[in-house]
């Protein structure tokens, strides 16, 4: 038999990392035969753990928390238009010698809000947070085709920012885009879908949402998921949202994306998250 392939993720911490599993049965659908670990680098040695593990013959490196924005320096002269315009990478590859960095995590995302039939193309989104992760999305939702996005922050000044800094690379977004904090939503468009990608489920905190937000009883996906409900879940179920989910697909869905550009073959997203969402349940790692 031929030498398996050698992926990880890496982080700090990174035992909680479902990635391991979700790749061994994405390679399950293909007949692949890989090894994916889980990489635990001090926060001072990303890169030369990173740099180590591809001189040592990997060939794929999913990038966790904190180390996004260090994996984006590590590929900074090949970057991938979305891992550029995301500011951070969560998928590492080596070619001719050069580290390359994209992005999958607004392709994950999107890929599970269509999977969910919920409000995408045409529609008017709300996302909530301003760090990392909503950036992360921007380009993604506004490539899938949806018509307005507004980001509103607890600190408002943060997602005027956000919003300021993109539109000077994307001037044609400007348009569709607006920024505001948490008590501008009576004078904000309307959302089909409000998009959680605050940290706020982390620490199992609710938002200081107005009620006027699920007025137009709105679609609600928190890119945070567990084995029971966020609290922003619950909180936009108790405020009469009509469909709800968490970020487990987005998580299978940026999987897939990292797969697919490592292998060249798209695996199926649904049996996965099937299979993940009973581990949670089981609390079966
Ligand atoms: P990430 O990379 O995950 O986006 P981050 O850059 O630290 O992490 O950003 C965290 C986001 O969650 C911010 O938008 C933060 O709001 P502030 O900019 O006002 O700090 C938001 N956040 C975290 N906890 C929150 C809470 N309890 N209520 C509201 N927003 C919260």
């Amino acid at each position: 038999m031929t030498t398996p392939l050698s992926f990880a993720v890496i982080g700090h911490p990174v035992a909680h990392s479902r990635s391991p599993e979700i790749h061994a049965a994405f390679a399950e659908q293909f007949g692949i035969h890989l090894t994916y670990e889980r990489l635990d680098a001090e926060p001072d040695a990303f890169e030369v753990s990173a740099q180590g593990f591809f001189d040592q013959g990997g060939t794929g490196l999913n990038v966790t928390v904190p180390f996004k924005e260090r994996a984006w320096q590590l590929a900074q002269t090949h970057l991938s238009p979305r891992a550029r315009d995301a500011g951070a990478v969560n998928t590492l590859w080596v070619a001719n010698d050069c580290i390359h960095g994209c992005n999958t995590d607004g392709v994950g995302l999107v890929t599970d809000l269509r999977r969910l039939h919920m409000p995408l193309d045409g529609a008017c989104l709300m996302i909530l947070g301003a760090g990392g992760a909503a950036r992360g999305v921007l380009g993604p939702l506004l490539a899938a085709g949806a018509a307005h996005i507004t980001v509103l922050n607890r600190t408002a000044q943060r997602a005027h920012d956000l919003i300021d800094a993109w539109v000077l690379t994307h001037q044609n977004d400007k348009p569709k885009l607006l920024s505001g904090g948490f008590e501008d939503v009576n004078d904000r468009p309307v959302p089909d879908l409000v998009i959680n990608a605050t940290s706020s489920s982390l620490q199992g905190q609710t938002l200081a949402l107005p009620a006027a937000l699920w007025a137009s009883n709105a679609c609600a996906y928190d890119m945070m998921y567990g084995a029971q409900p966020t609290a922003f879940m619950r909180q936009a179920h108790q405020a009469g949202s009509r469909q709800i989910a968490d970020g487990l697909g987005m998580l299978v869905g940026q999987a897939s994306e990292s797969f697919r550009l490592w292998h060249g073959k798209t695996p199926a997203i649904e049996p996965v998250v099937s299979q993940i969402r009973a581990q949670l349940r089981t609390h079966v790692r």
